[in-house]
């Protein structure tokens, strides 16, 4: 019944682009239907430094290239995601042959070098890049977060990162990415990283919020305030990462196999509240990317809890819409 259920992306033409995150396994199975609901698409992982770059003079495009192809076939836009991050990068990038740490112009060197080869590659079809991922520390009594690009580079690894991204394509837009992005700690740390980047000159664009909540939090007005905040810089917001997990993040429970009753009245529910807050904010927002196209698709089986399912997205994991599917379609008629 598939051709029966309304396009989600079309549904929100003009307003936001509807992205998924996927990879090559979920286009090969399931590419007719994210083709109908998505017109965005973000590589889950395929595009990060440690699967496309792994070793220092060997690059493996095969799998991106394969969703870009996908990506093209289907007139979809694509977010690149991502070049600056503390996981899942590789070891070498920050190292000397003898393991010892690398110096801050090689590291920088090798980042110009990797960003060249890549953006270029996808030149035209990726519309906006996530240069720096979770730059922040959680904790509140620290900013920046402890990671090896800070360590080798130094504090300002951010602003190179996005002066090198913007020589490397001077048309794409460029996004810093993070999550807890509605955390009010969190929140005013993001805020004061960009604002210092934007004050230093460099060129900073968007800030993705990857709106990774769950059933019980973040509230709408955690969020309304987060996007005021971000929206005041002047820049775009994308939501980058959205998925509303059943569980709150410090719940262990293991014993379902389906949610219940009250879970599905409560997903329906906070789609219909954010997406009628995002809509409020449609000349701020551009873009509003799921982290998976189904629940058939999402990390969160299996994290934070081994082996634990979980239901975090508007389609089942037989790919129909949940009633959750037609609140965020209501938005569109109100
Ligand atoms: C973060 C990253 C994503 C992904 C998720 C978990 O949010 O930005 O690339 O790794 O964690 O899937």
């Amino acid at each position: 019944m598939e051709n029966q259920t309304p396009s989600l992306y079309q549904a929100y033409d003009g307003m936001f682009k509807i992205g998924a995150a996927v990879s090559t396994r979920t286009i090969q199975r399931e590419g007719e239907f994210i083709a109908t609901h998505y017109n965005s698409l973000t590589a889950e992982n395929q595009m990060k430094f440690e699967e496309i770059h792994p070793e220092e003079d060997r690059y493996d495009f095969a799998a991106a290239d394969e969703i870009a192809a996908f990506a093209k076939r289907h007139g979809m836009t694509m977010r690149g995601h991502t070049l600056v991050w503390h996981n899942q990068t590789p070891d070498w990038v920050f190292e000397e042959a003898d393991g010892s740490p690398a110096s801050r112009e090689k590291v920088l060197d090798r980042l110009r070098e990797h960003a060249r080869t890549v953006m270029s590659r996808y030149r035209g079809q990726i519309s906006a890049w996530d240069v720096v991922n979770e730059a922040i520390e959680d904790k509140s009594e620290s900013y920046l977060r402890e990671t090896k690009w800070l360590s080798t580079v130094g504090e300002d690894y951010l602003e190179q990162a996005f002066r090198i991204a913007h020589e490397a394509d001077p048309n794409v837009q460029l996004f810093y990415n993070d999550y807890n992005e509605t955390d009010p700690v969190k929140r005013d740390k993001i805020h004061r990283l960009v604002r210092s980047l934007l004050d230093a000159g460099a060129p900073v664009h968007g800030i993705g919020m990857q709106a990774h909540w769950n059933l019980y939090g973040p509230s709408l007005e955690e969020i309304r305030e987060a996007i005021e905040l971000y929206a005041s810089l002047g820049v775009r917001l994308h939501i980058t990462e959205l998925d509303i997990s059943a569980f709150r993040f410090d719940d262990r429970r293991t014993d379902l196999l389906e949610p219940t009753a009250e879970m599905q009245e409560l997903l329906t529910q906070r789609y219909e509240g954010i997406f009628r807050l995002f809509r409020e904010y449609r000349a701020a927002i551009d873009s509003v990317t799921f982290w998976g196209a189904a629940d058939s698709g999402t990390w969160l089986d299996g994290f934070p809890v081994r082996g634990r399912l979980n239901w975090p997205l508007p389609f089942d994991r037989q790919l129909q819409p949940k009633p959750a599917f037609w609140s965020i379609l209501d938005q569109t008629r109100v």
